[in-house]
């Protein structure tokens, strides 16, 4: 099967095998076909993913929909959705509730049961600000178990999902907590500027679509799978050394109890390496945002990854940085 579609790079890889989940009444039968499988990949929207390669495995994507408010406290409600909504959907979908929380989180590709597993985060909130808890199943043993923020392990793009302890974990549906008070959180400077005075949870959506619009490529039109890399986080020493020498360079605290120390912007050492607008074939670098690769057309995985090689080698030259990738790469 050609997973070209399932993936936001648009990358032609092919799957031996792929199954869609969409009624929960199968959930055993389809924890059953990948337990046989040789390897097997969940995919949610495939926009945090890379296939460098074709998958010999079975692809299971899950398609579960529904989404409701579980708990109204008046002021408050707990929502949930199903892990094959669209997130973008269900953050329109929580505003027309009378609900925010989520307006900072617009636009972003993907699917609820996707957001989780990267803490997904944009313009100075992250999910695990409105996490409440999530369903999931034991892959192995079929166990379904609601799990705790705490035993998430959530960090920067970052959670137990991306890490061999919890890798046997299948997102079924995850709740949030939201607010019928809007609390606007407006830290990132480009979102102020945007908003210009206007203050309700619908504005600051329009305003954080509008700034994406405009930096981002819409993978529909041009494939790609957001930030490349995270943000690298560096020791303060080192910090204070390339500030000496790059006065302009962007630095904030990485505020992240499990990472003390400086986060520099990807983009930006990135962008000083020349590498914004850079393409070789149809792999390439977005032209308006050096942290984003781009699929010109018929790229392959192995391409990209190999273009993101030489882009992280020039960071390490250039600046003595490592960049660890932010997608999900199946090799
Ligand atoms: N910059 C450059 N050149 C570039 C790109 C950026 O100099 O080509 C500079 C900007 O001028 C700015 C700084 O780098 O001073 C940061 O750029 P930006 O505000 O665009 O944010 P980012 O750090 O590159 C992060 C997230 C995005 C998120 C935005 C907004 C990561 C890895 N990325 O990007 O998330 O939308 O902040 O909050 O944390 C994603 O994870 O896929 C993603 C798109």
């Amino acid at each position: 099967a050609s997973l070209k579609a399932l993936n936001s790079f648009g990358v032609a890889a092919r799957a031996a095998r792929l199954i869609t989940l969409d009624d929960p009444a199968d959930l055993d039968a389809a924890l059953a076909l990948i337990a046989r499988a040789p390897r097997a990949l969940v995919l949610g929207g495939g926009s945090n993913l890379l296939l460098a390669a074709d998958f010999e495995g079975t692809v299971l994507r899950i398609a579960l929909r529904g989404r409701r408010i579980v708990f109204d406290e008046g002021h408050a409600a707990i929502v949930e959705a199903a892990a094959g909504e669209n997130w973008h959907d269900f953050v329109c979908w929580s505003l027309d509730q009378g609900l925010s929380g989520l307006e900072n989180l617009s636009l972003i590709p993907g699917t609820v049961g996707a957001s989780p597993i990267q803490n997904i985060g944009a313009y100075g909130v992250e999910m695990r600000e409105r996490f409440d808890s999530l369903e999931a199943v034991d892959r192995r043993s079929g166990e379904r178990r609601r799990l705790l923020a705490g035993d998430c392990r959530f960090g920067y793009r970052d959670s137990i999902f991306k890490h061999p302890e919890g890798a046997h974990w299948i997102v079924l549906s995850v709740r949030f907590r939201l607010s019928r008070r809007f609390e606007p959180r407006l830290d990132y400077g480009e979102l102020r500027a945007e908003l210009a005075g206007a203050r309700d949870a619908g504005a600051v959506a329009a305003a954080v679509i509008a700034i994406r619009r405009r930096k981002l490529p819409d993978p529909v039109v041009l494939g790609n799978a957001g930030s490349f890399f995270r943000n690298p986080v560096v020791d303060a020493a080192q910090a204070d050394a390339l500030a000496r020498r790059h006065p302009d360079m962007p630095r904030y605290p990485a505020d992240d109890d499990r990472s003390p120390g400086v986060k520099l912007s990807a983009g930006w050492l990135i962008d000083r390496c020349g590498w914004k607008g850079f393409r070789e074939g149809d792999a390439g670098v977005h032209d308006r945002h050096a942290l984003v690769l781009v699929n010109h057309g018929a790229a392959t995985g192995a391409q990209l990854l190999a273009l993101a090689e030489r882009i992280r080698d020039s960071v390490r030259e250039r600046f003595g940085v490592e960049l660890e990738p932010e997608p999900t790469i199946v090799r």
